[in-house]
C-alpha cells in the first residue's frame, strides 16, 4: 500500500506522461555525491546535513528560500584548478557565476585571479581586496566610465572586443599616462554544442573578432600601432556547459595559427593565450563532465604542439572557469508550499521561490534534480514538477523529479547544483526579495549575501 498523502496523484508505474525524466532513483533519500556538494550527507535521523549543519537548523536560522554554499567545497575545486594547470598557467574566476566579497577573499587566498566584465563586479573585485592586476575586464560594450575605472585601478588585462573599443581603451590609457595591457578576443568558428543563448564562438553573435574573416588578424594590426596599448595575447571563449575537451582542442589550435600569423606578419611572439571557461558541471546524474586535469592536460598538451610546430615559444596560458568552480558548491533550499496532484500526469510542488532565484530552467530549458532534506522517506516516488510561486506557468524550477509520494506542506526541499547563475541571474520579479547566500564550513555558517527586504525594495522607489 502507497504511503502517499496524495492519492490521486499519479505514481511512477502509472502513466508517464511526456517530460525529460527517466527512472526515478532506486532511492529517494541517496544525495548523489555527482551532484551534491561534497559535505553533503543525511543525518542519523534522516535530514540533510552539509558543512556539518543540519539543513532544518539553517532554515530555521536564515529562512528559506536560501542558497547554501560549501566553503570547502568550492575552496576545494579552485584548488583543483589551480593544481591542474600548474604555476605556468593562470586561473582566472569568471565572477559572473557568482561573486560576493567573501568569494573573492577565498579566490585570493587560493591563489586565483578574477574576470569581471562589468563596473559592477570590478567594484564588488576591487572593494575586497583583489589586487587588480589579477583582475581582468571583459564586455562587448563595456561604457567610457567602466575602462577609465579599470586603467586606473590598474587591472592586469583588458579584453578587446570591438573596433570602436581598440581606440576608446587606447585614448583613456593615453590620457591617464598609463599602457594598458590588453587581450584581442577572437570567435574561432566552433560550434559548441551547448544551449544557443550560451554558445559564442559561432560567427554570427555580438562578441569577439572572427578569425576567418580577418577581423582578428585587423584588430592585431591596429592594436600594434597605439603606444598606449600592450598587446598581451590573444583570447577565446566558445561557450558554457561542455562536456568534451575537442570544442578547446580546435580553439587552441587556431589560436595558436592566430599567433604564428601575427609573428610572421609583425615579428612579435604573443606571450599568452586565454582560452575561456565553459566547462560543463553535472546538474543531474546523467551529465559527465571533464574534470579540471583532464582539460589542464588536453589544453597544455595542444598548446605545447601546436607552438612547437609553429616553432613559437608556448604562450603562458590562462582560463576562466565560472561554473565548473562554483556551481556544484550550492543548492537553493526551500520551503513545499501548495500541493497540487494531476491525476495522470504530474504532482505540481510549489516552492517559496522560483523563477526569481533559478531562471535557467525558465531561459534555458536547463534540467535540475531535487530532493527532500528535512527528512527522509521510504514513500514510494511521486512524479513531480518543482515551479515557484510567479504569476506564470513558465515558472518551474525543476521540470521533472521525482519527490516522495508523502511530500508534505512544510517538508524542506533542496535543488542542488545552483551554485552557479542563480544568484548571480536572479530578479525581483513579482517584488520577490532575492534570497541570501550562506556559507557553511565546519559547522559554522555566515550569511554572506543577505536576503533583501521589503525595505530594499521601497528604497528604489523612491515615488
Ligand atoms: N569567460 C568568458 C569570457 C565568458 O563569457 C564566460 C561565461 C566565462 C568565462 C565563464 O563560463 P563558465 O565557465 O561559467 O561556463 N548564464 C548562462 C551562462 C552564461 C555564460 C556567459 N559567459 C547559464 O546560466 O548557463
Amino acid at each position: 500500500m502507497s504511503r502517499s498523502a496524495h492519492p490521486a496523484g499519479p505514481r511512477y508505474a502509472d502513466v508517464l506522461p511526456e517530460g525529460h525524466y527517466t527512472a526515478p532513483p532506486a532511492d529517494l533519500n541517496t544525495l548523489d555525491p555527482r551532484v551534491w556538494s561534497r559535505t553533503v550527507a543525511r543525518t542519523t535521523d534522516g535530514a540533510a546535513q552539509v558543512g556539518g549543519l543540519d539543513v532544518r537548523h539553517l532554515a530555521e536560522e536564515f529562512g528559506t528560500p536560501a542558497y547554501i554554499l560549501d566553503e570547502a567545497d568550492f575552496r576545494a575545486r579552485c584548488r583543483a584548478w589551480r593544481e591542474a594547470f600548474g604555476e605556468d598557467a593562470d586561473v582566472f574566476y569568471a565572477g559572473k557565476a557568482f561573486l560576493s566579497r567573501a568569494v573573492v577573499r577565498w579566490l585570493h587566498e587560493e591563489g586565483l585571479n578574477l574576470d569581471v566584465c562589468t563596473g559592477g563586479e570590478l567594484a564588488v573585485a576591487l572593494s575586497a581586496g583583489m589586487p587588480a592586476e589579477r583582475i581582468a575586464l571583459h564586455g562587448n560594450n563595456k561604457s567610457a566610465e567602466e575602462i577609465e575605472r579599470a586603467v586606473t585601478a590598474g587591472v592586469g588585462r583588458i579584453v578587446l572586443d570591438s573596433f570602436q573599443e581598440i581606440v576608446r581603451v587606447a585614448d583613456i590609457a593615453r590620457k591617464h599616462g598609463k599602457r594598458q595591457r590588453v587581450q584581442i578576443r577572437v570567435t574561432v568558428g566552433v560550434e559548441a554544442h551547448t544551449h544557443e543563448f550560451i554558445a559564442t564562438a559561432h560567427e554570427d553573435q555580438k562578441f569577439g573578432f572572427s578569425l576567418s574573416g580577418g577581423d582578428a588578424s585587423e584588430a592585431v594590426r591596429r592594436v600594434l600601432t597605439l603606444p598606449s596599448l600592450e598587446l598581451i595575447g590573444i583570447h577565446s571563449h566558445i561557450g558554457s556547459q561542455i562536456f568534451d575537451t575537442s570544442g578547446f582542442e580546435v580553439a587552441a589550435h587556431r589560436v595558436v595559427g592566430l599567433l604564428k600569423q601575427v609573428r610572421d606578419e609583425h615579428g612579435v611572439e604573443l606571450p599568452e593565450i586565454d582560452l575561456g571557461g565553459g566547462l560543463g558541471i553535472a546538474y543531474t546524474p546523467d551529465d559527465d563532465p571533464r574534470e579540471p586535469h583532464e582539460i589542464a592536460k588536453a589544453l597544455g598538451e595542444i598548446v605545447t604542439r601546436e607552438s612547437a610546430s609553429a616553432g613559437l615559444t608556448a604562450p603562458r596560458l590562462s582560463v576562466e572557469p565560472g561554473r565548473a568552480i562554483v556551481g556544484p558548491t550550492a543548492f537553493t533550499l526551500y520551503e513545499v508550499g501548495t500541493i497540487k496532484p494531476l491525476e495522470g500526469l504530474r504532482t505540481y510542488v510549489s516552492v517559496d521561490g522560483g523563477m526569481s532565484d533559478n531562471i535557467r530552467t525558465a531561459l534555458y530549458d536547463a534540467e535540475y534534480t531535487v530532493a527532500l532534506v528535512s527528512r527522509a522517506s521510504d514513500a514510494e516516488p511521486m512524479l513531480s514538477r518543482v515551479v515557484g510561486k510567479h504569476c506564470e506557468s513558465g515558472d518551474i524550477v525543476v521540470r521533472d523529479a521525482f519527490l516522495p509520494a508523502d511530500l508534505a506542506p512544510g517538508d524542506l526541499i533542496a535543488v542542488p547544483a545552483t551554485g552557479a547563475y542563480c544568484r548571480s541571474m536572479a530578479s525581483n520579479y513579482n517584488h520577490a526579495m532575492r534570497p541570501p547566500v550562506v556559507a557553511v564550513a565546519d559547522g559554522e555558517a555566515r550569511v554572506i549575501v543577505r536576503r533583501e527586504t521589503e525595505e530594499d525594495l521601497l528604497r528604489l522607489d523612491v515615488g
